[in-house]
């Protein structure tokens, strides 16, 4: 037999990878506290989740979680459309739907499950699906696993979006974006992009993942903020394991989206359903987002001392208001580099390189909690300084 052993290929291309100095490694944490973890006996503190508001380990939702984990067990034990679906699932849906102002909600399990069943579900196969260059990987992944004609457009060019859109104006198109970007930290141009949509009669699609519980009056996210209705961005995707610190994701739009979708998303109908004790403590999680707006202060207040500080130290930062502030440094190994001093310093802040983000433009991915303190912001940027970013090449 002269066929190619498939693990051994796998084994050339991690060869590869670590060779060119990529390769990702895992890190085990033994103890999280607040904005600190201990892993390999350091206490480290974090610049890297996605803890925005700082809720992953509040009291109320592990009380949440335990209480419900007593009335109803761990596990869902069957998808929602055998017997799975449990009264914390419907009352979580009922939170976000009205939350985000749309008709009605649906979960999902995680994020890249609801973005691979929203575009299975709508598209059909060659059928346009138009996105932004530096979407999340699954919205990217999701057009290719449904089969449709997928037309990238450079970051947030509202232009070359128009022309994706005109490529093919007979048949159903698609437009897709992150809200904020995930590894950029700024914001797409949500009402340019409705308005272009709803010339163009294609439907809006927006993955606010790590704009809900941020951005907006209490928290709806980057479509709130841009006060754009369910009419004009029919699909609301966000997951529940960022800001919320939880764990799934949600799709919200229309009756007819949710029911389709419940139809139709083999993401949605073929997995076991996500533990109703943690759509309890996610349910508690919503309910302390939107009231708890002195998290979303303190945040912002935070953003704006971690960008004055940068600016002062001639950083390069990227334009962003949102809690992910990443500094371009360029070259893969001396982002690595630097995130390796910012760690001997008892700091963690990972390097983000490619195939993650674009060649050359590997970048420190810092991002900002309310579980921080003003103490913390100034201990990174104490030894941010020390690193002598500033006079890096980009
Ligand atoms: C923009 C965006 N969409 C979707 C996802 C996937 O969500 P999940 O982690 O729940 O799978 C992520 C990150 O995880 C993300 O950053």
């Amino acid at each position: 037999m002269s066929r190619p052993d498939l693990i051994e290929r796998l084994a050339v291309q991690t060869a590869e990878r670590a060779q060119a100095q990529l390769q990702r490694r895992l890190r085990v944490i033994e103890r999280a506290e607040g904005p600190f973890i201990e892993s390999n006996g350091r206490r480290l503190l974090v610049f890297c989740t996605n803890d925005y508001l700082g809720l992953a380990q509040d009291p109320r939702l592990i009380s949440a979680l335990k209480h419900a984990a007593d009335a109803s067990g761990v596990g869902s034990g069957s998808a929602h459309l055998i017997c799975g679906h449990r009264r914390e699932h419907a009352e979580l849906e009922e939170a976000l739907a009205e939350w985000t102002g749309r008709e009605r909600a649906l979960l999902f399990s995680t994020g890249y499950m609801a973005n691979l069943g929203v575009m299975q579900a709508l598209l059909q196969r060659g059928e346009l699906c138009v996105q932004d260059k530096l979407n999340h990987a699954c919205l990217l992944d999701g057009a290719q696993l449904a089969g449709a004609a997928l037309k990238r457009y450079p970051h947030t060019d509202l232009d070359a979006a128009a022309r994706q859109l005109r490529s093919d104006v007979e048949g159903c198109a698609l437009l897709a974006t992150d809200g904020v970007f995930s590894m950029d930290g700024d914001i797409a141009p949500l009402r340019e992009l409705a308005t272009l949509c709803a010339q163009e009669g294609a439907t809006l699609m927006v993955d606010d993942a790590h704009g809900v519980g941020v951005l907006g009056t209490d928290g709806a996210g980057s479509v709130a903020e841009a006060s754009l209705s369910e009419r004009d961005v029919p699909v609301l995707m966000a997951t529940l394991g960022k800001a919320l610190g939880c764990n799934g994701a949600f799709v919200a739009g229309s009756a007819t989206l949710i029911d389709g979708l419940i139809q139709f998303a083999r993401t949605y109908i073929y997995t076991t359903a996500m533990p109703p004790a943690l759509a309890a403590a996610t349910h508690c999680a919503v309910t302390i987002a939107r009231n708890e707006s002195w998290r979303r202060e303190k945040l912002n207040a935070l953003i704006q001392r971690f960008r004055h500080g940068a600016e002062q130290l001639g950083l390069p930062l990227m334009p962003s208001r949102t809690p992910i502030q990443p500094l371009l440094l360029g070259d893969a190994q001396h982002a690595l580099e630097a995130s390796r001093t910012l760690e001997a310093q008892g700091l963690l802040a990972v390097a983000i390189r490619p195939p993650t983000v674009p060649q050359g433009q590997s970048r420190l991915r810092i991002t900002l909690s309310a579980a921080h303190e003003e103490i913390h912001v100034d201990r990174l940027l104490e030894a941010l300084a020390s690193l002598r970013l500033a006079d890096a090449p980009v």
